[in-house]
């Protein structure tokens, strides 16, 4: 397998060309990239061109693959993975993945060993996604509408995704599914890319603001909300895009079963709880665009912390856990 395709980035492991899809210009452009260097990636990881948190440590992986490929030498390749280890604070998927390259750096250094241990990740992470997806078709029902947050699916990942690669497993599996799909303010990851990947898998959604997920849970018009994560701690609290905690809320209060779907390389063993998960701090123009806000102080944290008690169901790779089995220390083992 000379060359990796997902949905956002292609590779080729010989060649080492690397290319993602502007994620910033989507839906209405499909615009191609070419990433020649590290620092171009780290300047599209943290520009949210490429995004999602298995992708960037996908991603992270091939443009240090690719730099072994000119022949870097390997103390400049170690200073490349800690700046892209560095590249965004929150989701630990890229540190993870840097980890690992890492450690080939130190201990088993070769181009060719670098180049495999990127292939290795980019293929865990489309299996991981369909372990996912098995693991949570089960828990929808024909006929549930399903809220969901931000963008969980092919651009986020490898593979077919977190939470949206469930639902996306429930609709092949002939379910008949509805998906609310929330904007996602600031940078409305929901409103442009969840509905571009649903338009295209033919599954029907209906886009709301974030405001309006209280009422259509009030409506009864949703039965389950499932998510993502960028960090789950072992105590089962996880961070996700910002908003996420409000909808957890609203779900608790109107009784509805909220779920969320990652693979292990999002659970964090050495953090206990969502206190010790960093959050990641983005500029204002975000929050303010191109809008005609009179000049305001911004705060804009890109993500916020869902505590575990609010959630009914931890869907991983390996299995779904319940929350009895989250307090008896399911994600504190290596999963
Ligand atoms: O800032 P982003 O767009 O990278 O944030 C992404 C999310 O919060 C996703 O919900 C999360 O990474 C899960 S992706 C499978």
């Amino acid at each position: 397998m000379n060359d990796a395709i997902s949905l956002g980035l292609k590779f080729n492991f010989e060649k080492g060309t690397l290319s993602i899809l502007n994620q910033q210009r989507l839906p209405h452009h499909e615009i191609w990239i070419e990433i020649d260097s590290v620092a171009e990636m780290i300047q599209a990881i943290q520009s949210l061109k490429v995004r999602g948190a298995p992708l960037i440590g996908v991603a992270a992986a091939f443009a240090l693959a690719q730099s072994a490929l000119k022949d870097t030498p390997p103390d400049a390749l170690a200073t490349e993975a800690q700046a892209l280890y560095e590249a965004r604070p929150t989701a630990v998927n890229l540190m993870i993945c840097m980890d690992r390259m890492k450690k080939v750096l130190r201990e088993d250094f070769s181009k060719s060993q670098l180049v495999q241990t990127a292939r290795e990740i980019y293929l865990e992470d489309i299996r991981l996604c369909d372990r996912i997806a098995e693991n949570g078709a089960g828990l929808i029902q024909h006929g549930d509408s399903v809220l969901t947050h931000c963008n969980t699916g092919g651009l986020a990942t490898a593979g077919v995704g977190t939470a949206l690669g469930i639902l996306r497993k429930a609709h092949d599996q002939g379910k008949k599914i509805h998906v609310f799909v929330d904007e996602t303010r600031p940078l409305l990851q929901g409103g442009r890319l969840t509905t571009w990947e649903l338009h295209k898998l033919n599954i029907p959604f209906t886009l709301i603001t974030d405001s309006m997920a209280g009422h259509v849970m009030a409506e009864g018009r949703v039965q389950k909300v499932f998510v993502g994560a960028d960090r789950i701690a072992t105590n089962g609290d996880f961070a996700n895009k910002i908003g996420t905690y409000a909808v957890a809320v609203l779900a608790h209060y109107h009784r509805i079963p909220f779920y969320v779907a990652a693979p292990y390389t999002t659970v964090d063993p050495d953090c206990a709880s969502g206190q010790d998960i960093p959050i990641e701090q983005r500029n204002a123009e975000e929050v303010v665009g191109a809008s005609s806000f009179a000049p305001s102080a911004v705060y804009n944290p890109a993500f916020d912390v869902t505590p575990a008690q609010l959630v009914r169901g931890w869907v991983l790779d390996k299995a779904a856990y319940s929350p009895q089995e989250i307090q008896a220390g399911a994600l504190q083992k290596r999963i």
